[in-house]
């Protein structure tokens, strides 16, 4: 099988990765890639934001099958200009990648699905959302999202009224989040631990690929802004066969079943953004597509002929797949560069990636370049060093031993990655 992976980050490399290792691949490509990828696959460039010109690239080298990385090329309308010329592609056509790149959408969506989710407004008026928030007593704080994608940076957590007024006055009149800011979903706060569950979606049946936890903020203990990630860990303790089994009847059968209704049925990858709430779980969001670093520690641990089950799902044929998850636990540790995330630096030389595959780690890279035969720094997220092992405090060791010999001016990166899983898995209370 021939198979073009779109992307350029550490959640394409983990793909890149598992397929490379996979005995049903015969022909690699990463388009554009990345210096990590380089190693495994065929590097081609193209413009992800021209969906003529990747279906051009998969014509002319005659792919088996294309899986998507990243959302904005599906929110392009890239799944069905694949499909309208017959191509075998992972994603899903516009509707369906709308549940992600339309907030208000995904709400709508959900409402009429029944599909539990935090109790919400819409507003398209600047007068309209400031009514919502004068509703609001603050008893709880008001959460506050542009309607499209903001690169994960569109969500105000806004604990009292002014914050609230603020963040409503600079999406819709500063348009700090450009268009996307155009309309906002006000929604209540929910609390209670995040939980990331990944399904394969063939239009009609899902099939499970594990689960995660994400840690979006940039410092330890969940302090400081929101990030793209700065780290997870796979299987989430938290994930109960319960759990799973209200997931997959409320939210993930019914997102197959409305897509179906909507004439779009849903092919691709779904990733279910869950609050674990004293209520059950909801969810906060929808993505189209894997996560990033969440695929750094999913797909390790995914047994079984992947690159088959990834063609079967593009193909309506998933009836029968399953993948095995192996009882390994992953740690994945991101490792950025200064000023992310409000900004970046680029160019800096990175030294000791060998010693930190020496460690026994895999790792993955995203931003980064090769510069005249050195990688260096390209960008917020440089690196995901990601250990594998039987416990979480063992993949975690792995993980920080590998991120201990990596080094380059201005790096940064979370000490407590993997802790929260050793809390849960001993027992104890977290949040
Ligand atoms: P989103 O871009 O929708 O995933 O939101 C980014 C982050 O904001 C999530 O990972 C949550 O931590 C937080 N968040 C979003 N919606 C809510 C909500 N309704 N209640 C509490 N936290 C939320
Ligand atoms: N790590 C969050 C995401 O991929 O959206």
């Amino acid at each position: 099988m021939n198979i073009l992976v779109l992307g350029s980050g550490g959640r394409e490399h983990a793909l890149v990765w598992r397929l490379a290792a996979d005995p049903d691949v015969t022909g690699l490509i990463a388009a554009p890639g990345n210096p990590g990828m380089a190693a495994l696959a065929r590097c081609v460039p193209v413009d992800l934001t021209d969906p003529q010109a990747v279906l051009d690239l998969a014509r002319r080298e005659r792919v088996d099958l294309t899986v998507v990385g990243p959302e904005a090329p599906l929110a392009l309308g890239l799944g069905a200009v694949f499909r309208q010329a017959g191509a075998a592609i992972l994603g899903p056509g516009p509707l369906g990648a709308a549940l992600e790149s339309s907030k208000v959408q995904a709400k709508h969506f959900m409402a009429q699905y029944g599909i539990p989710t935090a109790r919400f407004a819409v507003c398209d008026e600047l007068d309209a959302a400031l009514a919502e928030v004068a509703r609001h007593d603050f008893a709880s704080p008001l959460v506050i999202k542009a309607d499209g994608l903001a690169g994960g940076k569109g969500v105000v957590i806004a604990e009292d009224r002014a914050s609230a007024e603020a963040a409503v006055r600079a999406a819709m009149v500063d348009r700090t989040f450009g268009e996307a800011g155009a309309r906002l979903v006000i929604e209540e706060c929910l609390s209670g631990p995040e939980v990331s569950a990944f399904y394969l979606c063939d239009g009609y049946r899902a099939v499970p690929l594990s689960t995660a936890q994400d840690h979006k903020r940039i410092f330890d203990a969940d302090r400081g802004p929101n990030t793209g990630g700065m780290g997870a860990f796979s299987p989430s303790p938290l994930a109960t066969p319960d759990m799973l089994a209200f997931v997959r009847s409320r939210i993930v059968e019914p997102v197959l079943r409305g897509m179906r209704e909507a004439g779009e049925p849903y092919v691709g990858f779904l990733y279910v953004s869950l609050m674990l709430t004293d209520d059950g779980p909801k969810v906060i969001e929808f993505n189209v597509r894997f996560g990033d670093p969440e695929a750094q520690v999913v797909l390790p641990r995914l047994e079984g002929r992947f690159a088959q089950a990834l063609r079967a799902a593009a193909e309506g044929r998933l009836a029968g797949v399953s993948l095995q998850e192996s009882a390994d636990r992953c740690v994945g540790v991101v490792v950025a560069s200064r000023g992310y995330p409000a900004s970046s630096e680029s160019g800096r030389p990175i030294e000791g990636l060998d010693a930190a595959a020496a460690e026994g780690t895999l790792v993955f890279h995203a931003g980064t370049a090769a510069d005249n035969g050195r990688i260096v720094t390209a960008g917020g997220r440089v690196l995901t060093i990601v250990g594998r092992a039987a416990s979480f405090e063992a993949a975690m060791q792995t993980a920080y031993r590998g991120v201990d010999r990596v080094r380059f001016d201005g790096m940064q990166f979370r000490r407590d990655i993997g802790q929260k899983a050793i809390a849960a898995e001993s027992g104890a209370e977290i949040r």
